[in-house]
């Protein structure tokens, strides 16, 4: 009997590693025929075959200053929690080289891709209205101790309906301060020492920059309609 036990738990173990091994070759061959919708400094995304209002956020090489996928998960329910609009997690996978993180596919597209991809705003888009539910979305995050620290053009998206989505909270941190969101340690694998890392933005900052060349954008492109 318990032979029989140990034997089935073998096969339990031997099972889960099959089950890895399916994993990654199911990402292998999303990787080589799956549609990519965007790639960022770490990651590149693609739609599941299966459903198409769910992504996959595939990271190959781990980056050194970057959140494990779980705790990219964490963060996004946690922001999910106090209605901060952001993707929902659905699963996180970390293997070797390996991870992953499922999440709902936004509808819409980054203010990056409006900028260099001349993506169209949605109609009756007003940027005024965006960057205060912007902001105040950050306000929520931070009464929360929720820094995100990566604020850029490629993680706002503007939904269909015009508001903003936060995603990519692989930089996000827990922290009680302002002061205390800059600091990171790092361990440097080059120099095998753990490392701190002042960050040099807020997220302030950096929603005020992302605005401004929104803004820009906006009315270059009014005055080369109006020039047409
Ligand atoms: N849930 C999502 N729905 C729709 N598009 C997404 C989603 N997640 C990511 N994207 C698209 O993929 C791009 C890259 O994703 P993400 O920002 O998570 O990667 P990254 O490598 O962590 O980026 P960074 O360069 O900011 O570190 C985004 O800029 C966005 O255009
Ligand atoms: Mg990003």
């Amino acid at each position: 009997m318990s032979i029989e036990f140990a034997d089935r738990l073998n096969n339990v173990n031997f099972e889960t590693e099959e089950i890895e091994l399916e994993i990654i070759n199911l990402l292998e061959s999303l990787r080589n025929g799956g549609e990519r919708i965007g790639r960022g400094r770490t990651a590149d995304i693609y739609i599941s075959e299966k459903n198409p209002q769910i992504c996959y956020k595939i990271i190959e090489r781990r980056h050194v200053f970057y959140n494990f996928v779980e705790i990219e998960k964490k963060f996004l329910e946690k922001a999910r929690e106090i209605d901060v609009r952001v993707p929902v997690p659905i699963f996180s996978y970390r293997k070797g080289e390996y991870e992953v993180l499922a999440m709902e596919r936004i509808g819409g597209f980054s203010v990056e891709d409006v900028l260099f991809n001349e993506i169209e705003l949605p109609e009756n888009f007003n940027i005024e209205f965006f960057f205060r539910e912007l902001q105040k979305m950050t306000d929520t995050l931070h009464r929360n101790r929720i820094y995100h620290r990566d604020l850029h053009e490629g993680n706002v998206i503007i939904e269909k309906n015009g508001y903003p989505c936060v995603i990519d909270f692989g930089s996000a941190k827990n922290a009680f301060s302002e002061e205390d969101s800059k600091r990171s340690e790092f361990y440097n694998p080059e120099t095998k020492k753990r490392e701190e890392v002042v960050f040099a933005t807020t997220d302030e900052s950096n929603v005020l920059e992302i605005k401004l060349s929104l803004k820009k954008y906006i009315k270059k492109q009014s005055l080369t309609k109006k020039n047409k």
